[in-house]
């Protein structure tokens, strides 16, 4: 099989490694040669994923398509999709989630629960809805790490929203955060993996570490998991789907976003499960049976973000000592540079006692850093 993926980050690097254990060959796009995923596929593509013409070209030749992120051409994956190439998640399903605006309008349609929200086309509009804040202001196209998300507290900060087409949803005060990544083969099969529990960097808005499985209580982990179920099936497309939700103080679960591919929050999955959420993808465009998505042991996923203060040339630290920890796996993502707050490497840390993983997991956090020297 000849297979595509559009985006050559770190994402793409880890569906590579899994795509070695398949018969597949597997071509890349992305506008820079020196991304995370060019040394490993078969064939790199020098192109632009947003480009109409870039993306068919790329996809002519080729039996299926996927994404390692959302800001795709998606007229072009139609275009290649009506020619019988195979799209990973479909392009309805992928329009449906590009645009937070249509993502809500989703989750209402289909009784998803989800904060409230309006639908603001800029900043003028936002300002007619200062009697809904506290609120999350997010720009309806092109967020992603924390970036198209403002938060708005009271009427005096409504300047700070975007001046796009965005929704203004209500600030929740969240107890915890959950994503589920889920599996949806091409016959309907289902799997499901289990919560995991996210804490993130407040200042970065970015993730920090996360812990697999959840610390929840079933009732909680029965509705996250009908929820997440709910949500991919509804997309309907085969693919990877994680869901990312927020649980408050009254017990309800929320639907924050979802991702229709492989994510972040399923990086553990790697070690700590038996079948990780790379292999999985594969057996689904491959038409395998779906994966064992039980855990091997309970982990924590940290993410190596370049370190403050240092840009440029990247180098790491603690390399040895995270190296020498029982069970500690570490993934640098070959970025030749390094910028405070970039997604650079993450480790997986194992264990079934709980007390050694969160204390391994702070170890790591503070001996394994990535910076970047000045050339
Ligand atoms: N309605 C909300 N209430 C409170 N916090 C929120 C809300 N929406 C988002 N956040 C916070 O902002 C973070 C980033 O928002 P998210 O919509 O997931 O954007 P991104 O695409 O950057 O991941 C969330 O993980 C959460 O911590
Ligand atoms: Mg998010």
């Amino acid at each position: 099989m000849k297979v595509g993926i559009l985006g050559g980050g770190q994402l793409g690097r880890m569906l590579l490694q899994e795509a070695a254990n398949y018969p597949v060959t597997v071509h890349v796009m992305e506008k820079d040669p020196t991304c995370p995923a060019s040394k490993l596929c078969h064939q790199f593509i020098v192109g632009d994923i947003t480009n109409y013409d870039d993306v068919i070209n790329f996809g002519k030749d080729l039996d299926a398509i996927t994404i390692e992120i959302e800001n795709v051409n998606i007229e072009a994956l139609f275009e290649l999709e009506k020619k019988g190439c195979k799209v990973y998640p479909t392009p309805t399903a992928l329009s449906i989630i590009k645009n937070k605006i249509q993502q809500k309008e989703f989750y209402k349609k289909h009784s998803i629960p989800s904060p409230a929200f309006h639908i603001v086309n800029d900043r003028e509009a936002l300002k007619e809805h200062a009697a809904f804040l506290p609120a999350v202001n997010k720009l309806a196209m092109g967020g992603y790490d924390g970036k198209g998300v403002q938060i708005l507290k009271e009427a005096k900060e409504l300047d700070l929203g975007f001046d796009a087409p965005s929704i203004l949803e209500k600030m929740i005060t969240i107890e915890k955060e959950l994503a589920i990544i889920v599996a949806i083969a091409n016959d309907g099969t289902t799997a499901i993996y289990p919560p995991v529990e996210m804490v993130f960097d407040q200042r970065l808005n970015l993730l920090d570490y996360q812990i697999c499985p959840a610390n929840i209580d079933n009732k909680t982990l029965w509705k996250a998991e009908a929820i997440a179920i709910t949500v991919a099936r509804n997309l309907e497309s085969a693919g990877i789907f994680a869901v990312e939700m927020f649980t408050d103080k009254e017990g309800n679960v929320l639907v924050n976003e979802t991702a229709p591919r492989v994510h972040n929050s399923g990086h553990h999955t790697i070690e700590a499960h038996y079948s990780s959420q790379f292999d999985m993808l594969w057996r689904i465009i491959m038409d395998y049976p779906l994966g064992n998505t039980n855990k091997i042991m309970s982990s924590v996923m940290i993410n190596l973000l370049g370190e403050d203060g240092y840009s440029g040339k990247t180098y790491y630290e603690g390399l040895n000592e995270v190296l020498s920890i029982p069970n500690a796996f570490v993934h640098l993502y070959g970025k030749e540079e390094s910028k405070s707050g970039r997604k650079m490497g993450h480790a997986t840390i194992l264990s079934d006692d709980k007390q050694e993983l969160l204390h391994q997991a702070n170890k790591i956090k503070h001996t394994l850093k990535v910076k970047g020297e000045k050339k």
